[in-house]
């Protein structure tokens, strides 16, 4: 059985940070009604591939999900809305600030109408402070959470990560938080206010920046490839530095390529070994014993001598040539790995992490699969819905309205994308 059959969430969320959350609890089982602006979620046309069928960017985060279109600024469609609240579990949107309020529902009118119900939400900076009101997207979230100042190199600009860790890590804060605030709901009938602020998240994913930050008051950082000292104030940015208690750098391989490099972490435990094979090879047979090197807080001096030795031994090999030189000695390492070589990988498919689904829209596509694998529960992709498939259904399967009373709210405009504001 799935872990969260039964659950039921009324998802107004769009773009990628709420998306990404309700898709992860729909691939444990809740379901989703993915409740829709009648334009229909930005992302369905946004970068599209091929034309008129819905882009990557909703399919990739919409799986498992029912789409029901409902306007909101409509008397009848807003009834809807109260029916539905009724019948959820959760409730969870991404607006901008103030959007939910502006349509007549703060959260307390929302916990009037049903006790139960856990509202999450989430915002560029949460709902007080100085911030609350700024829109936000996920380079501003990075931007203003301390990723992009500690990302690159101290003499060039600041870079975003690849890795969308102020949406879908957000998303990820809020999927916790739901369901802590569930399992309260549960033993008290009493549901909460869930929110968690994009800059929020992206802090907390920081945190080891923070724990550098307090040290740096006291001292400068040795494990940093390049210049600190005591009270310099921000934390550098420190390129490929590993971040933690053991050196890392990721070091070029044949035939030097734009992805041709191996991230190689010299654990305390495995500097001899490692100068003991490619020592010979460098001239070096004494490597290990090499003063320059000899212990961590000299091989943390001078680490920048030990990546060129590493990089000059690397030069013959490619990179998963010379990760098979690496493993047997315990080398932690690994391969930069492109999305070709992450969509073509055995271990990935394997795994499930690049799964074929089909869509009458646009044919065979893939998607990044369900990184929480549940032993008695795994997850089954379904492809995304397309824009309101599922309003009918919903209306007669959750609410148990019958054709005449759809037919009759379709009359009054209740699914219709709502008249344009007068300019
Ligand atoms: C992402 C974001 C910047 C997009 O801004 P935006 O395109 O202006 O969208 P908003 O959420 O502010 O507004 C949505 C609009 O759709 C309307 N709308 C949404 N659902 C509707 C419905 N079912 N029926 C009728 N209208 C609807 C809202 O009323 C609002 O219009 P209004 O400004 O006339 O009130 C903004 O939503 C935001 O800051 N969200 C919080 C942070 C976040 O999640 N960002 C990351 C996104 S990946």
């Amino acid at each position: 059985m799935e872990a969260l059959k039964g659950i039921r969430i009324l998802d107004m969320s769009h773009v990628q940070a709420g998306p990404t959350c309700s898709q992860l609890l729909a691939w444990m089982g809740a379901d989703v009604i993915k409740f829709e602006n009648p334009v229909g979620d930005a992302t369905r046309g946004q970068l599209r591939d091929v034309p008129n069928a819905d882009s990557l960017y909703f399919t990739m985060l919409n799986c498992n999900k029912r789409s029901i279109t409902v306007n909101m600024k409509n008397a009848e469609g807003k009834q809807v809305f109260v029916d539905l609240l009724k019948k959820c579990d959760i409730i969870m949107e991404n607006f901008g600030p103030g959007v939910l309020d502006r349509f007549g529902f703060t959260w307390e009118k929302i916990h009037e109408i049903n006790p139960k119900i856990v509202m999450g939400s989430i915002k560029g900076f949460g709902s007080s402070g100085p911030y609350a009101d700024f829109k936000a997207y996920e380079n501003v979230a990075q931007a203003m959470g301390g990723a992009m100042s500690t990302t690159g190199v101290p003499e060039g600009p600041p870079f975003v990560t690849g890795a969308q860790i102020g949406d879908t890590g957000t998303g990820l804060h809020l999927a916790i938080g739901l369901l802590a605030a569930l399992r309260q709901a549960e033993r008290t009938g009493q549901g909460q206010y869930v929110e968690v602020a994009m800059m929020d998240g992206v802090m907390n994913l920081c945190r080891v920046k923070f724990r550098d930050h307090q040290r740096l008051t006291r001292q400068a950082l040795t494990e940093y490839s390049v210049p600190t000292h005591q009270g310099m104030g921000d934390v550098p940015r420190a390129g490929n530095d590993s971040g933690g208690g053991q050196l890392g750098n990721a070091i070029h391989c044949k035939p030097h390529g734009p992805n041709d490099w191996l991230y190689v972490v010299v654990q305390e435990a495995v500097w001899e070994g490692l100068a003991n094979r490619i020592g010979p090879d460098l001239d070096l047979p004494s490597l290990a014993s090499d003063p320059r090197f000899a212990k961590i807080g000299d091989r943390r001096k001078n680490q920048n001598d030990m990546w060129k030795l590493i990089t000059k031994f690397a030069e013959k090999y490619s990179k998963r040539e010379f990760m098979a030189i690496l493993n047997p000695l315990g080398v932690p390492c690994g391969p930069i790995m492109g999305t070709e070589d992450l969509a073509n990988d055995e271990h990935v498919r394997g795994r499930d992490m690049w799964v074929e689904l089909d869509h009458p829209q646009r044919g065979k596509w893939f998607n990044v699969g369900m990184p929480i694998k549940l032993s008695a529960s795994p997850a089954v992709i379904k492809r995304s819905p397309m824009l309101g498939e599922n309003t009918d259904e919903v209306l007669k399967s959750v609410l148990g309205y019958d054709d005449a009373r759809i037919a009759n709210l379709k009359q009054a405009g209740a699914f219709s994308v709502p008249p344009k504001k007068a300019a």
